[in-house]
């Protein structure tokens, strides 16, 4: 984990032993109180950095007056160049541990692609509060990150949760004693959801630049929230799941679409499966570059959501279709795609994919498989599972695992999303 040092401590009963700790560096000496013991390794707070690392620290790049008790961000004294290097070096440690793979059977990691914002970046943040047992503020009262902070404003979040962030904090002071026990604020970036979709050409020009540039902020989990990622607009529910830094959106997509379709390609992919697809991203902004598009997501709201929107961005349905339901159900349904020209794109949460999916995946067997991932060790575990399925399947066929790359969607912290690009071949050259 970036700014998250690994020590080896004296031996502990004949064996080394790890202290966790955050916010430091290889190479630094820093004072230490341990705070737990775990089963391997024990846990501490950072006292002091008695010699620091010069090459990956430098205090005076932190911004936030919260850094380090809000928890939020890990790396704000890294310069941004470093971050990116650490953010490859994760990948690369991930696939090394997790994926079991021979080292030939994996490329060299691409270096990571950074955000545009390195700050201001954050499109969504939900600040918790919790009430003492007896249903009494804390002193000092804290809405924040963790709770240790009182942060009024968060220098990566975007400037209009900044300005409703000390509004949302007074609402709750002032309604305190409405709450039991706690709760967890939402602030989520909107474009302005008032100008209907698709924007009609009779918008005058102030109409269009409003529709397409004005920020608000939406607090309730269950209002529209909109977005716009190049030219292509989506909505859906503030609670539910979209990317949190719009200033990449278009970078990554637009890699993800080059990877499907690489320079010279001679048979070029006509379908695509968007297997948890949330409200559309990839199966819509890649639409237009395919004859026929099937997403599928567990959560009923971010389907209401892919189909509204892929009416909003005028892709009908014949052509572009999602359905509710678990991952690996999407191949009981397309089973007039053609494999030898389907691309698939995985996109699962945290936990990863499971061997239901890919013994689906392994049956359907499709030329070229993109796996977005927000946690590379899943990543890489499932990739290993994958290539090591098809490599027993009688098929004589492999996938070769062509492209790894992170990407930067959350500068100052220590998440890496990843993306791993895969092409069948035959297994006879
Ligand atoms: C990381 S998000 C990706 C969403 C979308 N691809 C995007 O970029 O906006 C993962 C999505 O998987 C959905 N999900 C979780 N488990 C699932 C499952 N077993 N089958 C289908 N979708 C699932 C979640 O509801 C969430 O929307």
């Amino acid at each position: 984990m970036v700014a998250t040092s690994l020590a080896l401590a004296p031996e502990s009963k004949g064996r080394p032993w790890v202290l966790v700790i955050p916010f430091c560096f290889p190479g630094e000496t820093v004072r230490v109180k341990v705070h737990r013991h775990e089963r391997m390794h024990s846990l501490c707070d950072l006292l002091e950095v008695v010699e620091p690392n010069l090459e990956v620290r430098d205090e005076n790049l932190v911004k936030c007056k919260y850094f380090r008790t809000c928890g939020g961000c890990q790396s704000q004294m890294v310069p941004y160049t470093t971050q990116l290097k650490f953010k490859r070096d994760v990948v690369i440690n991930a696939y090394k541990k997790y994926s079991k793979l021979p080292d030939s059977e994996v490329p060299e990691i691409l270096s990571t692609i950074g955000s545009p914002l390195q700050y201001g970046y954050r499109t969504k943040i939900t600040p918790h509060f919790q009430l003492k047992s007896d249903g009494t503020p804390g002193d000092p009262f804290c809405i924040g990150f963790n709770d240790v902070s009182r942060p009024r404003e968060c220098p990566i979040a975007t400037p209009v949760l900044n300005e409703t962030l000390p509004i949302s904090r007074k609402k709750i002071h002032d309604t305190l004693s409405t709450f039991k026990k706690g709760s967890t604020l939402l602030l989520r970036e909107s474009l302005n959801t008032d100008v209907p979709l698709p924007l009609s050409l009779s918008l005058t020009p102030d109409e269009l630049a409003d529709a397409m540039n004005t920020k608000i902020c939406i607090t309730n989990n269950n209002s529209s929230v909109r977005e716009r990622v190049d030219n292509t607009f989506f909505e859906f529910n503030g609670g539910s799941f979209f990317q949190n830094n719009n200033s990449i959106l278009p970078t990554f997509t637009q890699y993800i679409r080059e990877a499907i379709f690489p320079p010279g390609i001679v048979s070029k992919p006509t379908h695509l499966i968007d297997t948890y697809c949330g409200a559309g991203l990839f199966a819509i902004t890649l639409a237009p570059y395919f004859d026929v598009v099937s997403g599928i997501e567990l959560s009923a709201d971010s389907i209401m959501y892919a189909k509204r929107n892929a009416r909003l961005n005028n892709i009908p349905s014949t052509k572009c279709s999602f359905r509710k339901g678990d991952a690996a159900n999407i191949f009981d349904v397309v089973k007039e795609f053609p494999p030898e020209h389907t691309a698939v794109v995985i996109d699962p949460p945290r936990k990863g994919t499971d061997m239901n999916f890919i013994n689906q995946l392994v049956g359907f067997l499709p030329q070229t498989v993109v796996y977005v991932s927000c946690n590379v060790h899943t990543q890489a575990r499932d990739i290993g599972l994958l290539l090591r399925a098809v490599e027993f399947d009688s098929r004589g066929k492999k996938y070769v695992l062509e492209s790894l790359r992170g990407f930067d969607l959350f500068p100052q912290t220590s998440h890496v999303e990843s993306v791993a690009v895969l092409r069948l071949y035959n297994k006879e050259g």
